[in-house]
């Protein structure tokens, strides 16, 4: 798969130990970084990149990590067409795609360790949207509160 990855001071060094897997298994990777944890930088910048990747196609899905992962998914949820899932269990890493049809993944590298985190990307890339017609009605739903927000 087309893969985007993003995160900022909070979310390193994990995000290279993501990619390395995601390399190793195949998957081609959009780095966005950062590659030096030593430095502040803002989650949203990284959101926005990540996000607009997915949007335009470029990559099929995205990671996001962050320190928590909270502000990542926060910021990548403002994007239009963007379903960002903040896991922090393998269950959530699969059911945010095959129900909820999530487009982001968003981690915590504070609060998760590297080989949990590694299992939840594991189960988050190679689950896949159910399309069963109750998903997709609560999807239509959660679009149509997109639309009518923006105006
Ligand atoms: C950075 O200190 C931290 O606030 C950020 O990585 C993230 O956890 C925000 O939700």
């Amino acid at each position: 798969m087309r893969i985007a990855i993003g995160a900022d001071h909070g979310g390193y060094p994990l995000n290279e130990r993501v990619i390395e897997e995601l390399r190793g298994a195949g998957h081609e990777i959009t780095d966005f970084g950062t590659h030096d944890g030593s430095q502040p930088d803002d989650y949203p910048d990284y959101a926005v990149k990540v996000g607009q990747a997915v949007q335009s196609g470029e990559a099929e899905i995205g990671i996001l990590i962050c320190g928590s992962g909270v502000g990542a998914a926060v910021a990548a949820n403002k994007l239009h067409g963007i379903r960002a899932a903040l896991c922090g269990d393998t269950y959530s890493g699969h059911q945010s795609r095959e129900h909820d049809d999530c487009n982001v993944l968003c981690l915590g590298a504070r609060v998760v360790g590297e080989e949990l985190a590694l299992d939840i990307v594991r189960a988050f890339v190679a689950a896949r949207f159910s399309g069963e017609e109750r998903h997709r009605r609560r999807l239509e739903k959660i679009a149509a509160i997109e639309k009518k927000e923006r105006g």
